[in-house]
């Protein structure tokens, strides 16, 4: 775990680059640091390694102050990878690789056994590219060297610096999804540095905002494209991010909490007076009338009690039956569309996970989300 405990840092004893900064990394996180250029982005990253010596506050490494660890030590166990990879122009990849292992005194024989992992591991191939040198590399595989080397003695923490935002989006996007693989597998503590939004959302855990040297908001990407902490934090994410990212909203941020319903044993008369009061044709019908907790048992619409000429018949006779779609709480917006296209009447019930009723979805709602969420669609696109 990483912590940064009241972070202040200024170079010219004056102005604060970094202020009051506070951080929890939790092991195996991916933490995002995002923000406009020069909000201190890179002190806060150098000042996890010592690069930088904050001005004020603590950090915490697994429980024990930077400050007292060696620093070569803290160093070579913390991968850096930076966007200008670093390689030594004269050492072969392998050499390069081998740059902290060679420090930390390895044989020969390890060396090269752990870099031809290294080298498989980030997709080349090792016979080849142990021997060459780094300008005979694109400029992604350049970028794959650097993380290999960050990864060589296997540090559980791995600090990094806009690493891929020299590179063209294609092979960008290739190591965006190569770096989430690899944190699958490793489980490392990453700490990503950009500032781009659909690079942080795409990668992060969490994303820290950072303005003016202070943290403004700390959080998963859901909830900060939710919820985001301020204009600045809804601003820089861009309120129609949401809707590019359909699947990040759920069901139980669209549906409603007042609907109309009906218990099963209430007559089709009834449901017809309900729906007249309501100013709608369609109720979610539930097991027990007037209950707190009811579970959702079908829908009925005013079409199917007039097809039915259904005044005299049984309301479970009459009404779709839920089984097929009934929809979790945290079904995301994607299946939710998906079901409802499937269906031919306008209300469908979202339950808990004890099956229990919580809200409904109808087109209404789903619209008023759409319009809150994008303004550029209200100009009658829908
Ligand atoms: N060594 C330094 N000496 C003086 N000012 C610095 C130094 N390093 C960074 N700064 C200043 O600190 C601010 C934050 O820089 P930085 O952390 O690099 O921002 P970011 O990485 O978010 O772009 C900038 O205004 C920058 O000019
Ligand atoms: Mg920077």
């Amino acid at each position: 775990m990483i912590e940064l405990k009241n972070v202040t840092k200024s170079f010219d004893g004056k102005n604060k680059v970094v202020s009051n900064l506070n951080l929890k990394i939790e092991k195996g996180e991916f933490v995002v640091l995002i923000g406009e250029s020069g909000c201190g982005k890179t002190t806060t990253m150098k000042m996890i390694n010592l690069l930088e010596k904050p001005t004020k506050g603590e950090i915490f490494i697994d429980g024990e102050n930077v400050k007292s660890q060696d620093l070569m030590e803290l160093r070579r166990n913390i991968g850096y990878v930076i966007q200008k990879v670093g390689l030594f122009p004269h050492m072969t990849i392998g050499e390069n690789i081998e740059l902290v292992p060679t420090l930390k005194k390895w044989s020969k024989e390890e060396k090269k056994a752990r870099t031809f992992e290294l080298l498989e591991l980030m997709d080349l191939p090792a016979e080849d590219f142990y021997y060459r040198y780094p300008n005979e590399l694109s400029g992604g595989q350049q970028q794959r060297i650097g993380i290999a080397r960050a990864l060589a003695v296997n540090p559980e923490i791995i600090l990094m610096d806009e690493p891929f935002s020299a590179l063209d989006p294609i092979t960008r996007e290739k190591l965006q999804d190569e770096m989430m693989n690899l944190q699958d597998e490793l489980g490392k503590t990453i700490v990503f540095v950009t500032h781009d939004m659909d690079e942080a959302l795409k990668l992060a855990d969490k994303i820290a905002v950072i303005k003016d040297g202070e943290v403004i908001q700390f959080d998963t990407p859901e909830e900060i494209l939710k919820n985001p902490a301020n204009h600045f934090v809804e601003y820089f994410f861009g309120k129609d991010r949401m809707w590019k990212t359909p699947e990040m909203l759920l069901a139980k941020d669209i549906m409603k909490k007042k609907f109309g319903k009906i218990g099963v044993k209430g007559s089709p008369a009834r449901a017809i007076e309900i729906m007249k009061e309501r100013e709608t044709n369609t109720l979610i019908v539930v097991d027990r009338e007037g209950e707190k907790k009811q579970k959702p048992v079908g829908v009925v619409t005013r079409n199917m009690i007039m097809k039915n000429n259904g005044h005299s018949m049984k309301m479970k006779e009459i009404m779709a039956s839920s089984e097929d779609f009934i929809i979790d709480e945290n079904t995301n917006m994607v299946e939710v569309l998906n079901i409802m296209s499937k269906i031919n009447f306008r209300s469908i019930p979202i339950v808990n996970k004890d099956k229990l009723l919580v809200g409904a979805i109808t087109p209404i709602s789903l619209l008023n989300i759409i319009t809150e969420i994008s303004p550029s669609i209200e100009g009658g696109e829908l």
